[in-house]
This record gives C-alpha cells, sequence and structure tokens, in this order.
C-alpha cells in the first residue's frame, strides 16, 4: 500500500518538473535552460519554445512561442561570434526537438491518470507508461545538455559568461524521479498482487 502511493507521487513530481520546464520562456520568462547576462543589464532567457530578453527594470520582450528557434541567429546577434552554417543547422534542430519536453509532460500526466484510476494490474500499464516518460526525458535531457553546452562553451570563449538555468535542472531531476517512478510503481503492482493473492487464499 505504501509502495502504491509512493510511486503515484513519483510520477506526480516528475509531471510537475516537465510540465515547469515546458512552460519556461517565452511562456514564463524567468524559467529557462540558459542565460546570457549582457553588458548593459539585460538578460537572454532561452526555454523550450523561444527566448526572452529580461530588463533590468522588470520589463522584458520575448519570442513568439515556435518549435524551434534559431538560436545561432540570437547569439550572433548579440555581438558574439557567429557559429558556422553546419552548426547554426544542427543547433536549430535540435531546438525543434525541445517539443519532446511537451511531450514528455504528455506522457507524464497520462502514467498519472493511469496511476489515480488504477489498482493491481493497472498499476503495471501506469509503470510502463512511466518508463516511456522517462525514456523522453533522458532523451531530451541530453538534448538539452547537447544544445545549450555548446552554446555556452561558444559564449563563454567569446568574453561571455553564461549560466546553466533552473529549467535545465528540473528534466535532469525529471529523469531521475520518473526512473524510480516507474519501478516504485511496478513494484505496487507485484506487491499489490501478492497481497490480493493472500487475501483470496485465506478466504478458503
Ligand atoms: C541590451 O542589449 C540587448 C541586445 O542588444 C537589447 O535587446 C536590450 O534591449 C538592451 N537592454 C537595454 C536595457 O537597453
Amino acid at each position: 500500500m505504501f509502495a502504491l502511493h509512493i510511486g503515484t507521487f513519483l510520477i506526480f513530481a516528475g509531471f510537475a518538473l516537465l510540465l515547469v520546464a515546458s512552460i519556461s520562456a517565452p511562456t514564463v520568462s524567468k524559467i529557462d535552460f540558459l542565460h546570457i547576462p549582457l553588458s548593459n543589464g539585460s538578460s537572454v532567457m532561452f526555454g523550450s519554445l523561444g527566448y526572452c530578453i529580461l530588463n533590468s527594470g522588470g520589463g522584458h520582450s520575448c519570442t513568439p512561442t515556435g518549435v524551434g528557434y534559431k538560436i545561432g541567429d540570437e547569439i550572433n546577434a548579440l555581438g558574439f561570434d557567429a557559429f558556422n552554417s553546419a552548426q547554426d543547422t544542427t543547433l536549430h534542430g535540435l531546438t525543434q526537438a525541445f517539443i519532446l519536453h511537451q511531450i514528455g509532460t504528455g506522457v507524464a500526466g497520462i502514467a498519472l491518470l493511469l496511476a489515480l484510476c488504477s489498482h493491481r494490474l493497472g498499476y503495471l500499464v501506469a509503470s510502463a507508461v512511466a518508463f516511456l516518460a522517462f525514456l523522453i526525458a533522458t532523451a531530451v535531457m541530453i538534448i538539452d545538455f547537447v544544445t545549450f553546452g555548446s552554446v555556452k562553451h561558444h559564449v563563454d570563449h567569446n568574453g561571455g559568461s553564461s549560466k546553466f538555468g533552473n529549467a535545465i535542472w528540473m528534466v535532469l531531476a525529471a529523469a531521475i524521479v520518473l526512473f524510480f517512478a516507474s519501478i516504485a510503481t511496478c513494484f505496487a503492482c507485484i506487491t499489490g498482487r501478492r497481497h490480493q493473492r493472500k487475501r483470496t487464499a485465506s478466504t478458503y
């Protein structure tokens, strides 16, 4: 019974972490994967579906929300050296894969509903869906670190100083949490069945 609540709670935690990372800039300008403080006091905040420029006075301007954005063009516009065109194309392709944050959130949400609504064998399904959410979260976490890691490296070697933001750590945490969520939920299914069998046996 205890294991079963832990599994559901962990799925909820993984879902919530992915959800917050999904509504990063430009939806919520202060949730970012990477930010670059500029010499004029503003900061550029890169999110999953766009980016924002946050001014020190509190005002901000953001790109429209969309799948994939030209991160290389923006880095160049900020005055840093341009990426070569192959890097530009690769980075743009990787930003298109950021949609996996929203897909992963959806899959984790389905796992949560399944875990909340089912008992016994249903947990096996919830566990499998939570495992799928874990795989998606892991894939997108790797994509995040490759994309923002190379942008960070580039900016930091061109006189800038960029920092990873809260959202990238949330995706990392979500991947870890969803892995244990899947195991705990599966465990709940197995122990639930054993209790059930014991109960059935004792009625005879
Ligand atoms: C600082 O520079 C950036 C990039 O050039 C610009 O978008 C932003 O508006 C500037 N901030 C202020 C406060 O002028």
